[in-house]
């Protein structure tokens, strides 16, 4: 029975996978730039981590939306442009629970702006990439909202990164009942969503 299964999540991470490499065939790793402004006058932070630039737009549209900050969570040491390359790495570093360094960092007065936070990632292994991992683990987010929003191919409820995020920003209030999933294939079509979204939420500027 127990090796049942261990055959069929076998399978069914294959299947995932497959999915999600046939969903990025044509597209490439995103630029490696830096993108921030923590400078407009706002309790709201649109924190996001991308590989191939989804999670871009989206993060782009909720901090147009909300008048927000923005800031962009990257790896010092780059992910590889090739697709598999990333995923092989971003296996292992979730398999050995590296916390990859990253190249933002924010000090508690800086933190202190905000009330409310969007978190934003694509699905990595089912979980949240590992450089959040180490974003979350280097601020205090105790009394923020934290509302969340990903992509994925496949993966539609987040897999672990929900309880994964609600797990690592401690004292924060992690609105999970209302997370926005989007398939990446439907990404670019779906401004419209990530801002109704938005509004739903309340935090339309
Ligand atoms: C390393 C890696 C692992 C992934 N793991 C999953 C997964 O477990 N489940 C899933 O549905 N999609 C998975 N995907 C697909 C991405 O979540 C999806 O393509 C997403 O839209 C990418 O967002 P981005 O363009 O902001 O990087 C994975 C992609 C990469 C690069």
């Amino acid at each position: 029975m127990k090796k049942q299964f261990k055959l069929l999540s076998i399978i069914l991470v294959a299947a995932i996978m497959t999915a999600a490499l046939a969903g990025c065939a044509e597209r490439n790793r995103a630029p490696q730039v830096d993108e921030q402004d923590l400078t407009k006058d706002t309790s709201v932070l649109v924190v996001y981590f991308t590989w191939s630039g989804h999670l871009d737009s989206m993060a782009h549209w909720i901090a147009d939306e909300t008048g927000g900050d923005i800031l962009r969570v990257l790896a010092k040491n780059e992910y590889p442009e090739s697709y598999n390359d990333t995923a092989d790495r971003a296996k292992k570093e979730k398999d050995d629970g590296v916390r990859p360094e990253i190249t933002v960092s924010l000090t508690a007065e800086q933190m202190a702006k905000y009330d409310t936070v969007f978190i934003g990632f694509p699905v990595w292994w089912y979980d949240l990439p590992m450089p959040m991992w180490t974003f979350l683990e280097s601020v205090d987010l105790s009394g923020k909202t934290v509302n969340i929003f990903f992509s994925h191919e496949g993966t539609s409820d987040g897999g672990s990164a929900l309880a994964t995020i609600k797990t690592l920003a401690k004292g924060a209030t992690v609105n999970t009942d209302n997370a926005l999933s989007i398939r990446g294939s439907k990404v670019k079509n779906s401004e419209e969503d990530v801002r109704e979204w938005v509004k739903e939420l309340g935090y339309s500027k």
